[in-house]
């Protein structure tokens, strides 16, 4: 039975002043009924029962995990907490450490990391994907999700493949979409991102990856020492040094990397949700292209996004706006500026 490791450890601030610091993405409802990390969840539940799900997350956020998995009844579900955030590969390692030691995973179990802060519509087109991606990882591959674009995002890593399929490499009828990978490219400059999208042979990468503990543990050997090393002691000792693990993410870690990489291509709708311009895209509009969430009203309004969460949100004449409520702040932004919005928290942070 697979094992998911499920991302929970983020701190973005870009969707301020909805999220914060102590009160990241994952935690939130987005275009969702549910949290982002409950939606994520209930995307596998069907699958994975609550036993093999691992969410690693920081100290900080205990409270919030907990009363989501209580308030949803999902009982059973491990909770990993680091003592200090380090990015995603030490959080991975972690976890993988604790499945192998802590639950008595073998070399060959098979482990589906998912980050916990996604939209994905069909979530069961992704859900249908891992099938292929256990096959994959019990062949020795590191697998990816690759998302097919549809603009040059510098915010994504890109994935280039091989143009022969895995299936007529191996013979092997479960792996009927997948490719190698030629590169992945972690969060490209401008310029080549617009290149890569402009070539249409590169996908971006999900988040997602599947593996077994044995190809895991070999990859990171090779290129993670560090990590490795510490890891090696053990789950507790880890955990207790968890200071001294390099700041890196998986991406830069072992993806970019490894050569054992392999993808599974994916048409579907998918945001990493990363600003309100990127929500405002994923959202359902009304015949004037406007986005409306919570208690809003708008007249003659067009191509804006207004989002209400403690307070009737009321809008006249506005054109290419985002205007989002919260009980104690305001944002009012020019839609297509919204990245800035890390500049403002910034600002905030400085001279507040
Ligand atoms: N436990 C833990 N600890 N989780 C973390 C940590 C950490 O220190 N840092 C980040 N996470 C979680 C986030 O909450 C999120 O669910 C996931 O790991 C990915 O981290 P992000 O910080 O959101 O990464 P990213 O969006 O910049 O880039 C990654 O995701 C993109 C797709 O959304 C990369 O994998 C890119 O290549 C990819 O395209
Ligand atoms: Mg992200």
């Amino acid at each position: 039975m697979v094992k998911l490791i499920v991302l929970a450890g983020g701190g973005g601030t870009r969707l301020f002043p909805v999220s914060r610091t102590s009160y990241p993405k994952q935690f939130l409802k987005l275009a969702t009924e549910r949290s982002l990390l409950i939606e994520t969840l209930k995307r596998f539940e069907k699958k994975i029962k609550p036993e093999n799900m691992i969410i690693v997350t920081n100290k900080e956020y205990k409270h919030h995990v907990l009363s989501e998995l209580k308030a949803y009844g999902f009982k059973g579900v491990h909770v990993i907490l680091e003592p200090t955030s380090r990015n995603t590969a030490p959080a991975i390692a972690l976890a993988v450490q604790y499945c192998k030691e802590v639950l008595n995973a073998g070399e060959s179990q098979c482990i589906l990391v998912t980050p916990s802060d996604h939209i994905i519509k069909p979530g069961e087109a992704m859900v249908s994907a891992t099938a292929e991606a256990i096959a994959l990882s019990s062949k020795g591959y590191f697998t990816t999700f690759g998302v097919v674009p549809d603009k040059p995002e510098t915010g994504y890593g890109y994935i280039k493949a091989y143009k022969e399929n895995i299936k007529i490499k191996h013979g092997e009828i479960k792996c009927f979409s997948a490719f190698e990978v030629e590169k992945f490219v972690e969060k490209p400059t401008k310029e080549k991102a617009e290149e890569y999208f402009a070539s249409g042979e590169y996908y971006w990468n999900s988040g997602m990856f599947a593996f077994t503990i044995g190809t895991f543990f070999k990859e990171l050997e090779v290129y993670c020492p560090d990590i490795y090393h510490l890891i090696q002691q053990g789950y507790a000792p880890a955990l207790k040094h968890f200071d001294q693990m390099p700041n890196i993410s998986i991406d830069y870690a072992l993806a970019e990397r490894s050569h054992l990489v392999a993808v599974i291509p994916l048409q579907l709708k998918w945001s990493d949700v990363g600003s309100w311009d990127a929500l405002y895209e994923i959202l359902e509009k009304d015949n004037e292209g406007n986005a409306l969430t919570g208690d809003c009203v708008t007249v003659d309004c067009r191509n804006s996004m207004l989002v209400a969460s403690d307070r009737l949100v009321a809008a006249v004449g506005l054109d290419e706006t985002i205007i989002v409520e919260t009980n104690d702040a305001i944002v009012v932004a020019k839609k297509g500026e919204s990245q800035k919005i890390k500049d403002l928290v910034g600002f905030l942070k400085n001279n507040q």
